[in-house]
């Protein structure tokens, strides 16, 4: 089958192309803008495999998207293509707004264009429909990749979200990301279209892009500078392997029933001073601080852990406290559970950014850490 996966070239649209060509038959139809998120370096293993096919398509231009529909005849869209950072969020939404709704209202509107013009399931329309490579209106699939950032906020003695928790979006970012979600149900409901949706926490591992907070104190501990926690680092997010996610997302397009929702989590629940601490102790371990030349040669400069590096600053607008999956309904049903714990998939994700300089050095150009740099100054 051909799968047109949107944000192809993004953190976690990366991984879920690098297995779709390791572990499966797949041919994967890679649709991406190459915003600052988008990185073409991340999918070097696979770039040029024969079953990926990159194209470089905004999701808000319709007449390349239809294009894209036209030429592939794709049997399932997985949309993943954002603007994912909260941050850049509260600094200025419009993109947001853009590509998270308009992008996914035009995206859904193509696939139901090309979905309306798919045979029928039945035996004649089959085998006229050889045009459409086997996809039927029954077989196509379009899959909705979201956040658990659109419930809203739990206080430390809540339930974790299930998928019945009502939506009460914080942030630019979470709130657009709601409205995509709207979207999809309502194109399921009014016309039909079989879509299904996933809600997931937060992701880490390999490939992520250094404004998260997961990537940025693992490079900033490096180049020995602040590691800035906002407010008292008392905020807790539940963590998920990108790997774990891929992987969930694959068993959700193959087994998920047509307009279900379904939660995805790491059963992780960290405060973000633990995870901090937690890469300093890695750090410690693989790259210690006194066998780097510049402390070799000024040792009072830094005390023997990456820890002295922790700066608490300003604490961000609209700060959602707490974030946590019930996994439940992925798990029960389709039989999914996350593999990797997180002291297993951090030791990994650090390792990777010690390995991957490269990679890093390219993606760090840019004026945005100016914006960060005066918003979040030292002791708020
Ligand atoms: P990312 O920011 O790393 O990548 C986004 C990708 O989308 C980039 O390759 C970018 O070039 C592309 N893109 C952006 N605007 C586009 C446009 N207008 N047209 C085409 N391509 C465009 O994001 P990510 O962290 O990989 O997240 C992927 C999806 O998963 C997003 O929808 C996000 O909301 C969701 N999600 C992310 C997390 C997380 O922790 N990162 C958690 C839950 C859900
Ligand atoms: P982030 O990785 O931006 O993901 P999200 O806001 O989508 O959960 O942030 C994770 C948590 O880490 C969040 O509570 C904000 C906090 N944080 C910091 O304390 N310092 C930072 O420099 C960043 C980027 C995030």
């Amino acid at each position: 089958m051909k799968i047109l996966v949107t944000g192809g070239a993004g953190f976690i649209g990366s991984a879920v192309v690098r297995q779709f060509i390791a572990e499966t038959e797949h041919t994967v139809i890679n649709v991406d803008a190459l915003t600052y998120a988008g990185n073409l370096e991340s999918l070097s293993d696979v770039r040029d495999h024969p079953r990926h096919i990159f194209e470089h398509v905004d999701i808000t231009n319709h007449d390349s998207l239809t294009s894209v529909f036209q030429k592939h005849q794709p049997g399932a869209v997985m949309h993943l293509a954002a603007e994912s950072h909260v941050d850049r969020s509260i600094d200025g939404s419009a993109e947001f707004i853009n590509t998270n709704i308009v992008g996914t209202y035009l995206l859904l509107e193509c696939s139901r264009e090309y979905w309306n013009r798919l045979p029928a399931n039945d035996r004649q329309s089959v085998a006229k429909g050889e045009k459409s490579g086997g996809v039927t209106k029954e077989s196509f699939r379009f899959h909705h990749i979201s956040t658990d950032e659109v419930y809203g906020d739990l206080t430390v003695n809540d339930p974790p979200f299930t998928e019945e928790t009502p939506y009460a979006p914080s942030s630019p970012y979470s709130a657009s990301k709601a409205s995509s979600d709207h979207l999809v149900r309502a194109w399921y409901r009014t016309y039909g279209l079989p879509i299904i949706v996933t809600n997931c926490s937060n992701n880490y591992g390999p490939y992520q892009f250094p404004e998260k907070l997961i990537p940025l104190m693992i490079l900033n501990a490096l180049d020995c500078k602040p590691l800035p926690v906002y407010g008292r680092g008392e905020n807790i997010r539940d963590w998920l392997y990108v790997e774990d996610h891929a992987r969930a997302l694959r068993y959700v397009l193959a087994h998920g029933v047509v307009g279900r929702t379904y939660n995805i989590g790491g059963l992780n629940e960290k405060t973000n001073l633990e995870v901090v601490n937690s890469i300093c102790d890695l750090l410690d371990e693989l790259r210690p601080l006194s066998g780097l030349p510049e402390i070799s040669q000024a040792p009072d400069k830094l005390s023997k852990s990456y820890k002295s590096l922790i700066t608490f600053v300003t604490d961000r607008l609209g700060h959602d406290h707490r974030y946590a999956i019930d996994n439940s309904r992925i798990a029960n049903e389709l039989g999914w559970q996350p593999l990797e714990s997180f002291e297993t998939g951090l030791r990994k994700t650090v390792q990777w950014y010690l390995d991957n300089t490269t990679w890093v050095e390219r993606v760090r150009l840019g004026t945005y850490r100016d914006w960060i740099a005066t918003e979040y100054t030292k002791g708020g």
